[in-house]
């Protein structure tokens, strides 16, 4: 669930919280918008209060006939009309949203465990620094940032890969390299936001630390291909662009331009496709590059295969070696088809050192799938030694558009071994006593908690998809027996308590 904003926690507020909340709440403001949001910390207390010695007991919540909240007395006394949409850009997960979610991670999941590769996670609230770069990467100006009530400059975490490379130092010696961990994890950005792109996003990262040749990054290609065929996408819906920072730098060098400058120049001509060309040479000239280089820089970006790379950089560079490479080994593992040389994949992150990939959609019509390549000197940025590194990030938003697009969204329904019903308000414990039975067997049961008509009963079980009904009626009961409804085949029949299974 996103952050609500602040007025509004500060109004569902119980009481009791009201003279804490100001101290209780991360609150602040996010680039070029006033929006306050408000994070969860009075949230979780809320849900879940720590008793002071001061604090009153809980108040058991009001609840009417029909289970709808009363209004709870302050309300009463200061109505505010609260927006129920999310904040702009972020999403609630109701259960149609929240199953298709699960659905998607499962698969991440279940590839990553195919490729060996462990589960991390870090906190969605990080130091700043963590994502300030002076390359002028355009995630540093999304931010959502803040100063908390201790002082410290904090954020929400934008992308994963600055937490991983802060928890590998953290680590040290302690853990034995190569390292293979994968996160899926939510991400803001204050970005404009489009199809498939908003302001908070869950990733899916896979990262290989400790490795610096070419494998690697064919392998994670390779993952990400084999979640493409597991949810029915084929090399004619969606394949990779591929190309190597080492193509610009050793254009760069040609030109005798610093190294420093490097990451700076990449962040801009990230950019190409999104602002015009007389912005980017500006931005360039401003850095300052020649002219000549710039011209230098812009043919080398416009290439389109290996071979002419080859003829203008020469056979003898990295760059060309570890894009032939790569090339090499995505014919033996048999996903050549998937990926493509394109010299103008910089990507916009200015840590990238190496190999770079964006999965990108055959149609043209949404923005990339996913991205990632190989960062080997980030660590030495935080103060750690550096370990040569790569990997990938993949978001939820684009992918599910993809697939809408495609027709490949699954239908997913909830799904319910059995309801339990009582005929009676006295044999709700005798009801509560199967359900748990069932339960103990591994099977999920629905037990109707209030009074109910049969007929109300049936159409529960077809919205939530029941296999099976368990009436519990007093004469069978009474037999020590329940009667049995098989949903689907409509079949019936009395069955002895110790039969059910
Ligand atoms: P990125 O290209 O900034 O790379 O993001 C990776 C993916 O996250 C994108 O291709 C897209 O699928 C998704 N994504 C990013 N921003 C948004 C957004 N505003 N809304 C929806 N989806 C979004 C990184 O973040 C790198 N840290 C990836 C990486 C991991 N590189 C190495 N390891």
């Amino acid at each position: 669930m996103p952050p609500p904003n602040a007025a509004s926690v500060l109004n569902i507020l119980p009481p009791r919280f009201k003279p804490f909340s100001k101290s209780l709440l991360y609150s602040f403001s996010v680039p070029r918008n006033r929006t306050s949001i408000s994070l969860l910390r009075c949230f979780s207390l809320y849900q879940n209060p720590i008793q002071s010695p001061s604090s009153p007991p809980p108040r058991e919540k009001a609840l009417g006939r029909s289970g709808a909240l009363s209004p709870s007395p302050s309300a009463v006394e200061n109505p505010t009309v609260v927006d129920v949409n999310p904040p702009r850009g972020t999403r609630d997960f109701p259960p149609e949203e929240m199953r298709l979610q699960s659905w998607l991670f499962q698969n991440f999941r279940e590839v990553s465990r195919l490729f060996a590769f462990e589960e991390v996670d870090f906190p969605v609230l990080e130091s700043e620094a963590l994502f300030v770069r002076k390359a002028g990467d355009e995630i540093t100006e999304q931010l959502y940032s803040f100063e908390d009530k201790g002082g410290r400059r904090v954020a929400l975490r934008p992308e994963l890969t600055p937490s991983l490379a802060r928890l590998v130092i953290q680590k040290g010696k302690s853990v034995s390299l190569p390292l293979k961990w994968f996160a899926i994890g939510q991400c803001w950005r204050y970005e404009r936001t489009t199809r498939g792109r908003r302001r908070e996003h869950y990733q899916w990262n896979m990262d290989i630390i400790g490795v610096s040749g070419v494998l690697a990054e064919a392998e994670l290609i390779f993952s990400i291909v084999t979640l493409f065929k597991r949810l029915g996408l084929t090399a004619s819906d969606v394949g990779f662009k591929v190309s190597s920072r080492k193509v610009l730098q050793a254009v760069l060098q040609r030109y005798s331009i610093p190294e420093d400058k490097f990451g700076e120049v990449c962040v801009i001509i990230d950019k190409m496709e999104k602002i015009p060309m007389e912005e980017i040479e500006k931005k360039l000239i401003d850095i300052p590059i020649s002219l000549e280089a710039i011209k230098g820089l812009l043919q080398v970006l416009s290439i389109k295969s290996l071979s002419k790379l080859e003829e203008l950089l020469g056979a003898a560079g990295d760059a060309v070696a570890d894009l032939k490479q790569l090339f090499s080994l995505a014919e033996q593992y048999g996903y050549s088809q998937w990926i493509q040389f394109d010299a103008s994949v910089v990507r916009g992150l200015s840590y990238y050192t190496g190999i770079v990939f964006e999965g990108f959609d055959r149609q043209g019509n949404l923005r990339a799938i996913c991205g990632g390549g190989r960062y080997d000197r980030l660590l030495s940025t935080f103060g750690g030694d550096d370990i040569p590194a790569c990997g990938f990030g993949f978001g939820d938003a684009v992918i599910v558009e993809l697939l809408k697009d495609r027709g490949l969204l699954p239908e997913l329904t909830p799904q319910v071994d059995n309801i339990v019903f009582p005929l009676g308000e006295d044999l709700q414990g005798p009801a509560a006593m199967i359900a748990s039975k069932l339960r103990q067997k591994g099977q999920s049961v629905d037990l109707v908690l209030e009074t109910k008509r049969l007929k109300w009963v049936f159409k529960h079980a077809e919205r939530i998809n029941a296999s099976r009904l368990i009436l519990v009626g007093e004469s069978e009961w009474q037999q020590g027996m329940v009667r049995v409804k098989n949903l689907s085949t409509r079949e019936e029949h009395d069955l002895k308590l110790e039969e059910l299974d």
